[in-house]
């Protein structure tokens, strides 16, 4: 289980999917350590780590969560791609800023902050209502592609 500070895991937060769900925990461990980054001086390299560290989960977790979607034939699936490329077009922007020097990780943070609020808790919310109205993820397929 990964160590969360700050912000706490809170069952509300679930999508019922648990793979899913310790997905969401390391990515609130990101968010806890870019804010507390935020608050006092960080070097560049220390900035950088961060914005990999969230460029790499994001790629195995939209990869894992878009399947799971797919799986379940979710209508909203091709909205919820898009909602997934903004970040990682987020974290290409943050990279230029690294290499032009001007790295700023309360701005990493505040992004983190608000994608937790308007995709976790909203976008990803709904494919839960949809999995909770409709069925459930075929755990089999679900966990083959969760590696
Ligand atoms: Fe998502």
């Amino acid at each position: 289980m990964v160590s969360i500070k700050g912000f706490v895991w809170k069952e509300s937060y679930s999508v019922g999917v648990s793979g899913i769900d310790e997905q969401h925990k390391y990515f609130i461990s990101l968010l806890n350590e870019a804010e507390s980054l935020a608050k006092g001086k960080v070097s560049g390299d220390e900035a950088e780590r961060v914005v990999r560290s969230l460029e790499a989960y994001a790629r195995k977790h939209f990869d894992t969560e878009e399947k799971m979607l797919e799986s379940i034939k979710y209508p909203k699936l091709k909205e919820h791609r898009f909602a997934h490329l903004e970040l990682i077009e987020k974290t290409a922007i943050f990279y230029d800023r690294i290499l032009l020097g001007g790295i700023d990780i309360k701005k990493v943070a505040d992004f983190m902050e608000a994608w937790f609020k308007t995709h976790l808790m909203t976008h990803d919310h709904e494919y839960a209502e949809y999995i909770k109205k409709y069925g459930t993820v075929p755990r089999k397929s679900f966990f083959w592609f969760l590696k």
